[in-house]
C-alpha cells in the first residue's frame, strides 16, 4: 500500500488518541446543542417528522458524549468541556444541511478512529466507536431523506422561499 493512498495516520500514541477523542467529544457537544435547538425551532408541516427525529438525535448525541468521555478518562485523559461552534439560522434547509454536513464529518472521523483504536489494540474502544458510528450513519440517513423528500434543493440555498406544500 502506498503512502499517498492513506490520509489516516494509523499508528498514534495514547496522548494523540486522547486529543483526537477530545475533538470528537467537542463534536458530540456541538451535535447535542444543534439538535436541541433545531428540533424546537424547525417550523412548518413539512418538518414535523424530522423535528421529532432531531429531538431523538439530541438524546443519542448525549449518550455518545458520555461514552467518549468515559473512554478518554479510561485512557488517562481529561474530557474537554467546549463544543465546536454551532451554526444558527432561521432557514430550515440551512439547519438540516448544517446537521448533515456535521454528521458526514463525524462518520469520517469515527471511521478513522476505529482503525486507530484497532491498531493500538484498544478493542473495547473500537467496539464503543462502532456502536456510535451505527447511530451517526442513521442520523445521516434521516437528514438526507428529509432534505431530499421535503425540500427541492437549489444549488445555493438562497434564502426564505423554500417551504413547499404537498
Ligand atoms: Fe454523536
Ligand atoms: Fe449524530
Amino acid at each position: 500500500m502506498t503512502k499517498e493512498n492513506t490520509t489516516t495516520e494509523l499508528n498514534i500514541t495514547r496522548a494523540q488518541m486522547i486529543q483526537l477523542l477530545n475533538e470528537d467529544l467537542a463534536g458530540e457537544y456541538q451535535a447535542i446543542i444543534a439538535y436541541t435547538v433545531y428540533s424546537q425551532v424547525l417550523k412548518g408541516a413539512a418538518y414535523t417528522d424530522i423535528a421529532r427525529e432531531l429531538e431523538a438525535h439530541a438524546g443519542e448525541e448525549l449518550a455518545h458524549a458520555i461514552k467518549i468521555a468515559k473512554q478518554i478518562d479510561y485512557l488517562g485523559g481529561m474530557p474537554a468541556v467546549l463544543p465546536k461552534p454551532v451554526k444558527t439560522s432561521n432557514d430550515p434547509v440551512a439547519m438540516l444541511r448544517a446537521d448533515l454536513e456535521n454528521e458526514r464529518e463525524t462518520v469520517g472521523r469515527y471511521r478513522e478512529r476505529i482503525r486507530q483504536a484497532e491498531a493500538m489494540g484498544e478493542f473495547a474502544l473500537s467496539e464503543t466507536l462502532r456502536a456510535i458510528i451505527i447511530q451517526e450513519q442513521e442520523h445521516e440517513i434521516d437528514l438526507s431523506a428529509a432534505l431530499d423528500i421535503n425540500v427541492p434543493l437549489p444549488k445555493e440555498p438562497s434564502g426564505k422561499k423554500i417551504i413547499e406544500t404537498k
